[in-house]
């Protein structure tokens, strides 16, 4: 049956994507919880020693640090795709684990380094749909999440073009709508303004502004980071080192040099204005 037409039979408040869900009691809590998480891969490699990192909801964090310094491989922790080898994961208040998989993974929206990963479906329509159908949605209701979501990100028009013939920041944008029409507690993104020409850059960073939601950016891109992102934490060798006002951290040079972090030539972070945390 093709959820794009069959009959409605989850009826619900129609939301804006990108709004998450109000969960009981989530006004206390926060939206994710990090303790202790350590992990090694199945060749031994160990890329994460006890990160603890709590981020409370609305709240826009940078995550940072040089190649290889574990981001991913966290952000991989977040909606269970690794398994925590010590400590653990809480988004919302429910534990990343088994009991809860379905229910994490609808609540924190991953944007992957390449979109392709998540883009798999014979249309851009289909993938967008996949997420919100297989939680249930169905008929007129599917389809304006799923046209919400592409309008969201300027991608309406290309609805019914297969995503593998789009340029790659098209994909992107793509990949970003697949995840808001699931409406996610979280939005994790992971690089997000690589290989974006400087207008999608721009555009990416508008609607990630407009979304009031709780958001983690990995992100090589300090100015990006500094526009977006009150707070920031630098992640080094499975160790976070260091978690502040992103300005802060991004005026410390001693920080900054220590973790091969590098300003594009002439930025000067202490000379913008920037939001408060
Ligand atoms: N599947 C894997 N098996 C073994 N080691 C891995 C695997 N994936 C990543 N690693 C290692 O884990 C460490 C952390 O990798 P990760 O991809 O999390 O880094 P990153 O901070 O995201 O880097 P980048 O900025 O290059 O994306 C690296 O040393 C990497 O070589
Ligand atoms: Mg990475």
């Amino acid at each position: 049956m093709d959820p794009l037409t069959s009959t409605a039979d989850n009826p619900g408040t129609a939301r804006t994507p990108g709004t998450a869900d109000p969960a009981p009691g989530a006004a206390e809590v926060p939206s994710l919880q990090v303790s202790g998480l350590a992990y090694a891969y199945p060749d031994g490699h160990q890329a994460l020693f006890g990160v603890d990192l709590t981020v409370p909801r609305g709240q826009r964090v940078a995550l940072l640090g040089p190649n290889g310094a574990g981001k991913t491989t966290l952000v991989l922790h977040l909606n269970g795709i690794l398994t925590p080898g010590a400590g653990s994961v809480t988004v919302a208040g429910l534990k990343a684990g088994r009991p809860h998989l379905a229910e994490i993974r609808r609540r924190v929206g991953i944007v992957f380094q390449d979109p392709d990963d998540q883009l798999f479906m014979p249309t851009v329509r289909e993938d967008v749909a996949f997420g919100p159908a297989a939680a249930g949605l169905r008929g007129a209701e599917l389809e304006a999440r799923v046209h919400e979501a592409l309008e969201r990100v300027g991608m309406a028009e290309h609805a019914d073009r297969a995503p593998h013939h789009l340029s790659f920041g098209q994909r992107r944008r793509v990949a970003v709508a697949t995840v808001l029409a699931g409406r996610p507690e979280i939005l994790v993104l992971d690089e997000p303004s690589s290989n974006l020409d400087p207008a999608a850059r721009r555009e990416l960073a508008d609607l990630i502004l407009s979304l009031e939601l709780t958001v983690l950016m990995v992100t090589h891109d300090l100015p990006y980071a500094l526009e977006l992102c009150p707070r920031s934490v630098v992640l080094s060798d499975g160790v976070l080192v260091a978690d502040g006002p992103t300005q802060e951290l991004l005026s410390d040079v001693e920080l900054m040099r220590a973790h091969r972090l590098e300003l594009p030539f002439g930025f000067d972070p202490r000379s913008v204005t920037v939001p408060v945390a």
